[in-house]
């Protein structure tokens, strides 16, 4: 009994599996029902009296080390097949984290900043959440001037109004405030409407406001400005035109349509078969306004002029539906990546 009891132990020490079925299988035949260890135990019942507590002894911690034995190697065998360990293989292909791209509003707002910075304009910006004097009487409107009614005007808070810009034209009025002419400053910003999403208006939007303010500043000026800013843009072929238009904060005020770049200015669908698209509002600045802000109109003059961020993208990139510019579904904004 005591050889087997020794050549059980021998075993056990030098079992070495390769796979966790063999220590399954080596279970069953040592512990199992039909197992060695049960073998020894009817062996054990036929042992005399005073060699029980001997013999009982050593099959016990046989038994203990077969179960101690068992349990470690399962451990083992676990953690080799950790995942974790798996992916420990030098070999395969390196996992990818794509960067983003930027969003193409960012690119065009980024490019139209950086075509005035060349003409020696700098950035400035202001708050998104303004005062009525900031949007609208510091601006020459009336104070009956439908823009100021509720249903395009988010206000906050009346009488005092505080209400969420519509035009990033306050961005003028607090550059007037603070400074001093020679005045030459480029705003971008977000602004507020309340309209109807559709796929040509939304709620939210994106302005760049320019003004530009020293002695003898005339409408010439103003023109061939924004003809420099067309051409960077648009290309070197792109033409301009004005009409006649109104603002409140400006006198003369023009609409300003740039050559369609799609069809040459010959007719598209894009430019509805006019060759022209509408990009933005301008003219001198009214001396109402300028007076408003603590500057002499008799001194100095002036122009500013406003375009939609998502307009210019629009005509741009060719893109029919402002709405998509909003849903940042990644597939579409990849598109932009370098196109400008
Ligand atoms: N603020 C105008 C708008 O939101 C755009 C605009 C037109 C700005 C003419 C100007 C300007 O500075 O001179 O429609």
């Amino acid at each position: 009994m005591i050889d087997k009891i020794n050549n059980l132990l021998k075993r056990v020490e030098e079992f070495r599996p390769q796979a966790a079925a063999e220590i399954e299988e080596f279970r069953v035949r040592m512990l199992g029902r039909k197992g060695e260890m049960n073998d020894i135990f009817e062996e054990f019942k036929k042992v005399s009296p005073e060699l029980k507590k001997e013999f009982g002894q050593k099959i016990n911690a046989l038994k203990n080390l077969i179960a101690d034995k068992i349990a470690a190697l399962k451990a083992e065998m676990a953690d080799a097949e950790d995942p974790s360990d798996a992916s420990l293989d030098m070999t395969r292909p390196g996992t990818n984290d794509p960067i983003g791209s930027r969003h193409p509003i960012s690119t065009v707002k980024n490019r139209i900043v950086e075509i005035f910075a060349r003409m020696g304009y700098t950035v400035a910006e202001g708050p998104e959440i303004e005062d009525d004097w900031h949007v609208f009487s510091a601006l020459n409107f009336p104070p009956e001037h439908p823009a100021r009614d509720m249903q395009d005007t988010f206000f906050i808070r009346k009488n005092p109004d505080i209400l969420l810009r519509t035009h990033t034209s306050s961005i003028q009025v607090r550059t007037m405030e603070k400074q001093k002419p020679p005045i030459r400053v480029i705003c971008p910003g977000r602004v507020f409407r309340n309209e109807a999403i559709s796929y040509r208006a939304h709620c939210i939007f994106h302005q760049v406001e320019g003004l530009y303010i020293d002695e003898n500043v005339s409408f010439a000026d103003l023109k061939q400005s924004i003809l420099y800013f067309a051409k960077e843009m648009f290309g070197e072929k792109a033409r301009i035109r004005m009409r006649p238009s109104y603002f409140p904060f400006t006198e003369p005020s023009a609409e300003v349509d740039v050559s369609c770049n799609l069809c040459g200015g010959k007719g598209c669908n894009v430019c509805k078969h006019t060759g022209w698209l509408e990009i933005m509002g301008c003219g001198m600045v009214d001396p109402n306004v300028l007076e408003a802000s603590g500057i002499d109109p008799k001194k100095y003059s002036g122009f500013a002029f406003g375009m939609g961020v998502e307009r210019i993208a629009m005509l741009k990139y060719g893109v029919k539906d402002l709405r998509l510019y909003f849903e940042n579904d990644v597939r579409f904004l990849r598109q932009f990546d370098s196109v400008l």
